[in-house]
């Protein structure tokens, strides 16, 4: 899978983690940064990782912030963007399976490294149902459009 990943100050640690972990499961990492604790502004890395998601250059992508939300606010600007912030296996799940969340936002103050990799790895697991949930993913689609 290939896959953006970014966060801010708040979670390079975490982010590096996840890396090494997607690396080694296989995946093609594209690592939008930041690298280190000098405070950055993270609706510029939420870019990043949307707009590859965007252009299709990601099929999916991560961003970490100190609670997410930056991140999933910021991402969720970009068309085509379904970011989600996610706490759990199954919020990381349903995410995936009924909302086609493109992007999976993770907050690190908030959540531990162990399931914060959990959530990522059922993120990366969990397939679209599609059916009735295509229908409402299309809707989302028509509310970006200025429907
Ligand atoms: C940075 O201090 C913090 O505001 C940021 O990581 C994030 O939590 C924003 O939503």
């Amino acid at each position: 899978m290939k896959l953006a990943l970014a966060c801010d100050h708040a979670a390079f640690e975490l982010k590096d983690m996840i890396k090494e972990i997607l690396i080694a499961g296989g995946n093609q990492v594209d690592d939008c940064g930041t690298d280190n604790a000098n405070s950055v502004d993270y609706p510029d890395f939420a870019k990043k990782v949307a707009q590859r998601v965007h252009d299709g250059s990601a099929d999916l992508g991560i961003l970490i912030c100190g609670t997410g939300i930056g991140m999933s606010i910021a991402a969720n600007k970009v068309a085509g963007v379904r970011a989600a912030l996610c706490h759990n296996e199954f919020t990381a799940q349903m995410a995936r399976a009924h909302n086609d969340a493109n992007v999976l936002c993770i907050g690190a103050r908030v959540i531990g490294r162990d399931i914060a990799l959990a959530i990522t790895k059922r993120f990366l697991q969990t397939p679209f149902e599609g059916g009735r949930h295509g229908r409402r993913v299309e809707k989302i689609h028509a509310l970006e459009q200025g429907a």
